[in-house]
């Protein structure tokens, strides 16, 4: 008998040792532990045995009782492991890729593209020009000689000790303007031509103003043009930027540079005319300065005012891309943070 446990034993052993997962090892237990189990046919005897050998052989049966059952929880415990070591080396080729992250354009240029487009469209070329600007081509030129108050309005960032060939203090260019005189002093009229371009000013950064920010000025030289001819283009321009439904409305504003100056307003997109935060709840946002080239711009550079008239504008381009996204902080579009530019 004794000799009959210690043999069940030692094959139930060897047998859940050699379990290659746990159906196995279910049929080895049943095999041995269960109702009819080889095991518990054996324990059964026990109680037909003579009483002096029963308490010995009972010891002898539980030990190897507990032995096989610990041996199958170790076992048990093993499989698994094994599976998830499986597991995770294993790669189901039907199933979708991960999307690699393709980059896209940024808003700001998305925005300067379309408006590229639609002045191309009506005769427009497109410039270039340093943002690092003397003195001379960003306010003497332009009107605004040493000491005019306009200076004040354009907070300029002076840059220390720099100076152009001529001795001109250099700055960071507080507009797109700049390039009205550098543009004119060399084109043979007629021409039509934009700037796009970054622009620099000492503001305090909030909501709504940045010390950097993008413009698109632009300029035409020809016989006979009027204020019409400005009012027209912008009309035209601003409908097919912001959508046929826009309005717009022109307001009386002083710039040095031309004569008479105006400020260009549309219906606000956000609300649509009716009144928000974004426009402060006039219905309107301010969209550009323009105006007619003034006579004294006109000669400094060069150009006969008696024969060639102009007309000139500068749109705040950060504002038109906040507003065609209705984004209510200027300050997203120089946000590096990819979560944001993934909505655009
Ligand atoms: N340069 C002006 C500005 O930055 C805009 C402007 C351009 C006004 C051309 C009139 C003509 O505010």
């Amino acid at each position: 008998m004794r000799e009959q446990f210690l043999q069940v034993k030692n094959e139930a052993l060897s047998l859940i040792l050699a379990a290659n997962d746990r159906q196995e090892l279910e049929d080895v237990k049943a095999k041995f532990l269960g109702k009819k189990g080889t095991f518990t046919n054996l324990l059964k005897t026990i109680a037909k045995l003579p009483l002096n050998v029963r308490p010995e052989l009972g010891r002898l049966a539980n030990e190897a009782k507990e032995t096989i059952e610990a041996t199958i929880a170790t076992r048990a415990l093993e499989l698994s492991r094994e599976g998830e070591n499986e597991q995770s080396q294993w790669i189901d080729i039907t199933l979708p890729g991960k999307k690699p992250q393709i980059g896209h354009l940024h808003p700001q240029t998305h925005v300067m593209k379309e408006i590229i487009d639609i002045f191309k469209e009506i005769g427009f070329k497109v410039a270039d020009g340093p943002e690092l600007e003397s003195d001379h081509y960003n306010f003497e030129l332009l009107n605004i000689p040493k000491y005019h108050p306009a200076r004040d309005t354009q907070q300029t960032l002076y840059l220390k000790d720099l100076f152009d060939k001529k001795g001109d203090p250099l700055i960071l260019r507080t507009h797109g303007s700049n390039m009205q005189g550098r543009i004119m002093e060399k084109v043979v009229p007629p021409c039509r031509v934009i700037y796009p371009g970054k622009v620099y000013r000492y503001e305090q950064v909030d909501a709504s103003h940045g010390f950097e920010f993008l413009q698109l000025e632009g300029l035409a030289l020809d016989r006979d043009l009027t204020l019409t001819d400005l009012l027209g283009t912008f009309t035209h321009f601003l409908k097919r930027f912001f959508g046929p439904q826009t309005e717009v409305r022109f307001v009386c504003h002083n710039f040095p540079f031309v004569e008479p100056g105006l400020e260009a307003y549309v219906t606000c997109a956000v609300c649509k005319g009716k009144g928000c935060s974004f426009c402060k709840k006039s219905g309107w946002v301010e969209i550009a300065g323009a105006g007619m080239i003034h006579p004294n711009v006109l000669s400094m550079v060069g150009v006969d005012g008696k024969k060639w008239q102009g007309f000139a504008f500068g749109f705040g381009l950060s504002r038109m891309i906040t507003l065609k996204y209705q984004i209510d902080d200027l300050r997203v579009l120089t946000n590096p943070d990819t979560r944001i530019l993934e909505q655009f």
